[in-house]
């Protein structure tokens, strides 16, 4: 007797088919990515003075954004005879890349900083069987290797997000934020790094609005980490650096998009310390129970810095919370450490509870 399979997450890419270049159905390479929730945040919107949703990213198939747009890239790549990808990446895509590369059948390249990506994204990478080529350099110098391997080499696909296959697919979240609210927020708040991701996000919340599913497209609020801001500072960054090892990025390739989206949409690019950034993590976690990486933190920090100056946007906000906090353990534990260990008495246990519920 057959079995009727229900598969719960069709994916991006046969939700949201007419929006999206076009992929025979054979190629579809997809592990159910989207349809990640959106989580109202009571604590945080009483400190940010707006209704706060949190779109939480971290909920896909590898635990970050980057697997919208990967679907359609690697499918993409599946369908024209591609047998191998190649991207750099602070770590995400990379975990990304392995994954669908895995589920595609096509030979996977990462090319990382050494020693710069979070614990939980190295071992992604691995785990999925990607090889991956760290380099004594940072992003950047990753990113212009891999784009010239992927012209030099014949028949390996970038999948970083020049590749405007990555663009198509991350705007789905705009899609996905505009039907969860019945309309588009009045502001997105989100990090920014390489700026793909509000490059999508503008497209997607524009082509919705042109569509005639909505009047009005949000303000779009992306906050980089300060010590990598070249889009506040008006110049690149040769040596970036932040604890938000995933936005550790000097020369985003996609500039021209973020400050387009930041201007059309009278929204703005700015900056976030380090100390603000580690600070929302936190908040997110101990106060709506939501644990991101450093770099998600980001577009919560920024609202709560522009709350602080009086200048917040009010209304209904979503942040977009990129990746999954699981990704980065490091950080936390340069923070908070295990206690040691206790009797297995009721005496011993009890005595540590009533510490703190005395
Ligand atoms: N948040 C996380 C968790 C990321 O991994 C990234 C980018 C961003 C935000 C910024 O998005 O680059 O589109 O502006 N990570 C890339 C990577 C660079 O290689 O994983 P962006």
């Amino acid at each position: 007797m057959s079995v009727q399979a229900r598969v719960s997450r069709q994916g991006v890419i046969r939700r949201y088919r007419e929006w999206l270049p076009e992929i025979p159905d054979g190629a579809v390479a997809t592990i159910g990515e989207g349809e990640t929730p959106l989580i109202e945040a009571p604590t945080l919107s009483e400190r940010v003075g707006a209704r706060l949703f949190l779109k939480f990213e971290g909920m896909n198939p590898t635990a970050s954004f980057k697997d919208r747009g990967m679907t359609v890239a690697m499918s993409r790549a599946v369908a024209t005879g591609s047998r191998a990808c190649a991207c750099a990446s602070t770590g995400n895509t990379a975990a990304s890349a392995a994954a669908y590369a895995a589920r595609a059948g096509v030979e996977c390249f990462v090319v990382v900083p050494a020693g710069k990506i979070a614990l939980g994204k190295a071992v992604q990478v691995l785990a999925h069987g990607a090889r991956i080529v760290q380099i004594e350099g940072n992003f950047d110098a990753a990113l212009r290797l891999s784009k010239r391997i992927a012209e030099e080499l014949g028949d390996v696909t970038l999948v970083n997000s020049v590749n405007p296959d990555r663009i198509e697919g991350q705007k789905t979240a705009a899609f996905e934020v505009a039907e969860a609210l019945g309309n588009p927020p009045d502001a997105l708040a989100l990090p920014v790094g390489n700026a793909g991701n509000i490059t999508s996000y503008w497209k997607g919340f524009r082509e919705w609005r042109e569509a005639g599913r909505a009047d009005s497209v949000p303000r779009m609020l992306g906050f980089q980490a300060e010590g990598a801001s070249p889009l506040v500072a008006g110049h690149d960054f040769e040596s970036p650096e932040t604890v938000a090892s995933a936005i550790r990025i000097g020369s985003p390739a996609s500039k021209e998009g973020a400050l387009a989206a930041a201007r059309d949409s009278g929204g703005l690019i700015e900056s976030v310390t380090d100390a603000e950034i580690l600070a929302a993590q936190e908040m997110l976690a101990s106060e709506e129970g939501v644990f991101c990486e450093p770099a998600s933190a980001a577009g919560v920090a920024g609202l709560l810095k522009l709350a602080g100056e009086g200048r917040g946007p009010g209304g209904t906000v979503v942040s977009v919370l990129t990746g999954h906090g699981l990704k980065d353990p490091d950080v936390i534990l340069g923070r908070v450490q295990l206690p040691d260990p206790v009797a297995a008495t009721f005496e011993a246990v009890a005595g540590q509870m009533r510490r703190v519920i005395a």
